[in-house]
């Protein structure tokens, strides 16, 4: 059994492939963490308690008979606030008398094979209950009469479990949660860096790396989406971890709203991470007899550096988040009209897309904002979700009907949480909006966030959806989002419930796309949030691919493709070649081969030449899919580490193919370059059909590839695919 409790030492052990998780309950049933690293045997669990180092101004227990333990130094599984842990807490709760002074103790446990879901809300899942083992244990505030449910889930194939935490309230009085995180491990040691993944609009997920110290470290979004500016993903590793070698622990939050990840390192020398919902933007009102149930962390340990790191989120998010019908078929190869057009579309424009589009070989035409309401800029329309049939020349049924008469599927564009200001919406419901009444209300690209926590709105908004998904033969729908949250508060709630906003809406988000995919299990569903603004696993759970970013510049999507594969698969990044500038077309089409390829362009300006090389990387396209969307990614030169050049492989997991991908950034007179690849099997002799090059796999990784006869000037790119013999 991967998760084991020892009833005589009290000791809880959780084990995955690679990893051990231990916490012990110990005197007056405090949960203390012991471990958390690579495997351990079940020996001396106990050596590893921290002893502590008494102080006079640390809190202590009275009934603890230990002298040495004081809940402000200990390592905590659920440190709560106001009582004897003073540093960064897990866990607040205001109690009827109106103070927030908390504190959950052990009281029992229950182990069982598989894995729960979360009330409304997206996490990791399993087909089988043998493919995880679940420990809830149970704790309780006595004083409240409040009590918290802590779950871990081991996936034992994968190092890497997920935990979340529920609150119920037995006691006969509502209470207010202030702060819950889902997650918090104590680790015994503060000599490490932490890795966020930045950004903003049009620049999403840079890889930030610095070493922490004795102060409270970390990122956050109180923006009502994940953001552009921090992922919910964080990474503790060893100061020397690198892409191949060292200890990471890589956090990942499966929510799309407001969520913090923080490292409180305090003066012991302790370092103490939580991840979870943010509590600066974030409260709940639970009356007596209600549950809460906070979204889950995803947790990940690699004592093989990052590379292996993200492989494991790679195959775990592959197995057990992506679900339906598109998460295992080949999806359509697309081209949308959004760079080409805006909405300066029409009918008979988008037509002459697909008619092109179908002779190069493409699958599908996505028609992107723009086709209802009186939407010919940005200023109006969102929730006026009628077609503008005048725009398409007739219902949309008969220009879809003439779009897969051509050989296509089709897709639309919806944004389906915003309101715009100049909408028959709007007029006639102001207050369907997230938005503080009486209080001056921020526009973001002319639009509201449509309050998705009350239930008319949603219904409203889906039956607006429904009559045109079920109306047209649509098989696809990108979904949008396009501003951040500001003056959350909701009409529909009542003042002690106003925090819970941004929270509600996200639900309403989740409850709309569960809907939809149900309703539509044919419908490829991807998300974006003006480009890469929601690119997170909760939205993963709805939408197998992510638009990953506005910018289609091919050069700087290196640092983000690069970034966002930090956790996130090649199967769920949007990447399209664009008509932009900063390089070839061949090397856009290489770049853009690394996630879910498409085209965002006119396909009637294409030169001779470039569709003759949109023929062949379609092929391509085709003849390397399985490689990029099931292989295992190796990032060999990646754009933190060198100014040059990035180059990446992607290798099949029997080892018998790979694809060596290289972009030139600046041309470097230096030596000739070896390239050292990974992942393949040293034993195994691999041919490159193109040149009918044989090297062995021990060549290849050793001393490397010979660069000196591939294209190396700015911009370049080569791909070389590795057959083994
Ligand atoms: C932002 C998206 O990222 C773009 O691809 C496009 O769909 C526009 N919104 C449309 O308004």
């Amino acid at each position: 059994m991967p998760i084991s409790f020892d009833s005589e030492k009290k000791i809880f052990k959780l084990d995955t492939s690679d990893s051990s998780y231990v916490m012990e309950v110990y005197e007056e049933n405090y949960l203390v963490h012991l471990y958390y690293g690579a495997k351990i045997p079940d020996y001396n669990l106990a050596s590893f308690k921290y002893k502590g180092d008494y102080a006079s101004f640390s809190p202590m227990n009275i009934n603890v008979e230990d002298d040495n333990f004081t809940p402000d130094i200990s390592p905590l599984e659920f440190p709560a606030e106001g009582t004897g842990d003073l540093r960064e807490s897990a866990v607040a709760i205001k109690n009827a008398d109106g103070n927030n002074s908390t504190d959950f103790r052990y009281v029992s446990h229950r182990i069982y094979e598989g894995k729960p879901g979360i009330t409304g809300m997206p996490a990791l899942w399993v087909k089988d209950d043998s493919e995880a083992t679940t420990l809830e244990i149970l704790m309780s505030d006595d004083y409240t009469g409040v009590k918290a449910v802590l779950i871990y889930t081991v996936f034992e194939n994968y190092s890497a479990m997920t935990r979340s935490v529920k609150i119920i309230n037995e006691s006969d009085k509502a209470v207010e949660i202030e702060r819950l995180f889902s997650c918090c491990v104590d680790f015994q040691c503060c000599d490490y860096d932490m890795i966020t993944l930045y950004g903003r609009w049009f620049k999403e997920r840079s890889l930030n790396r610095f070493p922490i110290s004795r102060a409270r470290q970390g990122v956050q979004s109180k923006r009502g989406q994940s953001s552009h500016h921090h992922n919910p993903f964080g990474a503790i590793v060893d100061r020397d971890t690198n892409e191949d070698y060292g200890n990471a622990y890589g956090f990942n939050f499966v929510y799309s709203s407001n969520f913090m990840f923080n490292a409180d390192v305090d003066t012991h020398g302790g370092t103490r991470v939580l991840m979870g919902l943010n509590p600066e933007a974030f409260g709940w009102h639970l009356e007596a007899g209600e549950t809460f149930e906070a979204p889950e962390v995803v947790m990940v340990y690699s004592g093989k550096g990052l590379g292996e790191m993200s492989r494991t989120f790679h195959k775990l998010y592959s197995n057990h988040l992506i679900r339906g019908k598109w998460a295992d078929i080949k999806r359509p190869l697309l081209i949308n009209n959004w760079e080409a057009t805006g909405m300066d579309f029409t009918g008979d424009k988008l037509v002459s897309f697909a008619e092109r589009a179908k002779e190069l070989g493409i699958d599908m035409l996505v028609m992107d904002d723009g086709w209802f309401g009186h939407r010919d800029d940005d200023t109006s329309s969102l929730g006026d979700w009628d077609v503008n049939e005048e725009k398409l020349g007739g219902p949309l049924k008969d220009f879809v009907a003439k779009i897969n008469a051509l050989g296509l599927k089709f897709g639309i564009w919806y944004e389906p949480e915003m309101i715009s200001r100049d909408s028959n919406l709007y007029r006639e419901h102001p207050d369907w909006c997230i938005h503080v009444p009486g209080r001056e209300k921020s526009v973001g690209r002319h639009q509201y966030i449509i309050d998705f926590g009350r239930k008319e709105v949603r219904d409203y908004i889906y039956s607006k959806m429904y009559t045109v998904l079920s109306e047209c033969n649509i098989d696809y729908v990108k979904w949008d989002f396009n501003r951040c949250m500001t003056e959350p508060g909701s009409a529909g709630l009542p003042p002690e419930r106003q925090k819970e906003a941004a929270h509600r809406a996200i639900l309403g988000a989740y409850e709309i796309m569960d809907r939809l995919t149900k309703d539509f299990p044919h419908i490829l569903l991807e998300n974006c949030s003006g480009g890469g603004g929601r690119f997170d696993p909760g939205m993963l759970y709805y939408s197998p691919q992510i638009w990953t970013s506005d910018c289609t510049d091919p050069i700087e999507r290196l640092s983000i493709q690069f970034g966002t594969s930090i956790c996130y698969p090649a199967s769920t990044m949007g990447a399209h070649v664009s008509a932009s500038k900063r390089a070839g077309f061949k090397t856009k089409g290489d770049i853009a081969l690394w996630g879910t390829f498409g085209y965002e362009l006119d396909p009637n300006k294409f030169t001779q030449e470039d569709a003759e090389l949109v023929k062949e990387q379609v092929k391509e396209y085709h003849k390397y899919y399985d490689i990029i969307h099931k292989g295992d990614l190796y990032r060999l030169i990646t754009p933190d580490t060198n100014d040059y050049r990035c180059a990446w492989m992607f290798v099949t997991e029997n080892k018998n193919e790979a694809l060596l991908t290289s972009v030139t950034i600046k041309i470097n007179r230096d030596r000739s370059y070896y390239l050292k690849l990974k992942g393949l099997d040293p034993e195994k002799y691999y041919v490159d059909d193109e040149s009918g090059e044989v090297y062995s796999g021990a060549l290849l990784m050793n001393a490397g590839l010979n660069l000196s006869d591939y294209p190396s000037y700015d911009g370049d790119s080569f791909k070389i695919y590795f057959r083994a013999l």
